[in-house]
């Protein structure tokens, strides 16, 4: 027994031995900086701080993550690329063909990613048939948060159509608040265009925004489109503009706005502030695109380093990411649903499991797209040109919605 004991502790002391000498830091480059982030990060630091993979924050502020991109470039420029780096769609796509990324299919193979994540996501995180990502949630923008008090005080009713939602929009602007929640950047004006151009119809959706067919980007589906965006640019405070989608979250939180139109990130803000679903906010779905989803994932892309423990430490976070109770533990705070098919639902609240239902109906009636506003839909050059002319257009910058969807029409042209 004891000689059995002694075995034990030796071959642990030689498993820990072994683990501390393949330690290595991952320095992390992420977005992640509002208070429900930074409560979902935490979940990640910690988990990966119990495998002895330490952890260099390269933290970049900024929603949608447009300054994490521009300072990443400027490092992989500079020759010094972070180990690990938060990505999104086409981004990963385009650093995969400049041969940036290291390749995670060992790792992959040996856990059976094929089998476990969504196809919709496979596109994202494979290239050349190589996993070149780790996918650690997905996230969608179709969704409006509700503060539940004022949506009682304007009737009650969660809006299910367009013409509802005006209504609900109008009652709380006569109940003195402020209707619509926003911050005036490009990506939360874009975020809210997701949700506006797929309540117009799935089809319209896929044809401007997947296909970019140049008919649906200029016209007169997309002409309505705008002068709905335009519509909805009427519900914001006078002090909208530059504000961060957080503090816009706050405002329907402390029920100073009655709505948001935001992905589901905003939820781990209501979550962070001790908010429940049901009782303190409703989420639905943007009017109109009930039992669609435009999607986005949180991806970890390893980018080329020099040295065995550097690489096994990157194996080991793309390890650590992908295990299905991490997946559950840090979905349910960050607010996004897990991005493997077989994690249980149960760990997370009704938002939580409606977004899961919806993921999945979505993606088996063909009604799964990739968000435009988080580039999923089209590479950055055509994303960034479509921002803006939203941003434009939420601005009054046009005459009506159809000098809109000729402006974007041309844009996105352009940009191709
Ligand atoms: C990311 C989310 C993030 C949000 C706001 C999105 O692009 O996918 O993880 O919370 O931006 O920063």
């Amino acid at each position: 027994m004891r000689l059995f004991g002694k075995t034990l502790t030796t071959a642990a002391a030689l498993v820990m031995t072994t683990s501390l000498a393949m330690a290595e830091d991952v320095e992390v480059l992420h977005w992640w900086t509002s208070g429900g982030e930074a409560a979902a990060l935490n979940v990640l630091k910690d988990d990966l701080a119990t495998k002895s993979i330490g952890w260099v924050d390269m933290p970049v502020a900024g929603g949608g993550g447009e300054a994490a991109m521009t300072a990443l470039r400027a490092r992989v420029t500079a020759g010094d690329p972070p180990t690990a780096v938060q990505m999104l769609g086409f981004d990963i796509l385009d650093w995969a063909g400049e041969g940036a990324l290291g390749d995670l299919t060992a790792v992959a193979t040996a856990e059976g990613w094929d089998a476990v994540v969504p196809t919709a996501l496979q596109a994202f995180s494979k290239s050349d048939g190589k996993w070149i990502a780790a996918p650690v949630n997905v996230h969608s923008t179709n969704w409006v948060w509700i503060n539940k008090a004022a949506l009682d005080a304007a009737g009650g009713k969660a809006p299910e159509t367009w013409e509802e939602l005006v209504a609900v929009l109008d009652a709380m602007k006569a109940n003195g608040i402020t209707p619509l929640g926003h911050g005036g950047q490009a990506w939360q004006d874009a975020t809210v265009f997701d949700g506006v151009v797929l309540g117009m119809g799935t089809d319209f959706y896929k044809a401007a925004f997947i296909d970019l067919d140049p008919a649906a980007l200029g016209g007169e589906q997309m002409a309505e489109a705008f002068n709905r965006l335009i519509k909805l640019s009427t519900y914001v405070d006078a002090n909208f503009s530059g504000r961060d989608w957080n503090l816009a979250s706050a405002m329907v939180i402390n029920g100073e706005a009655g709505m948001q139109m935001m992905g589901d990130w905003a939820k781990g803000e209501f979550l962070k502030a001790g908010k429940v679903p049901g009782t303190d906010f409703v989420c639905i779905r943007f009017p109109g695109t009930q039992g669609a989803v435009t999607f986005n994932s949180d991806q970890f892309a390893m980018f080329g380093v020099e040295g065995e423990d550097a690489m096994a430490a990157q194996g080991a976070m793309a390890s650590a990411i992908m295990n299905p109770t991490f997946q559950s533990a840090f979905n349910v705070v960050k607010g996004s649903v897990p991005a493997r098919t077989d994690v249980p639902n149960d760990a997370f609240d009704d938002c939580g499991k409606k977004g899961m239902a919806d993921l999945a109906e979505a993606n088996s009636s063909g009604k799964l797209f990739g968000s435009m506003a988080h580039g999923h839909a089209a590479p950055a050059a055509v994303k960034n040109a479509t921002y803006d002319v939203i941003t434009a257009a939420f601005n009054g910058e046009y005459a009506d919605g159809v000098a809109a969807a000729a402006a974007l029409a041309e844009a996105v042209a352009a940009a191709q």
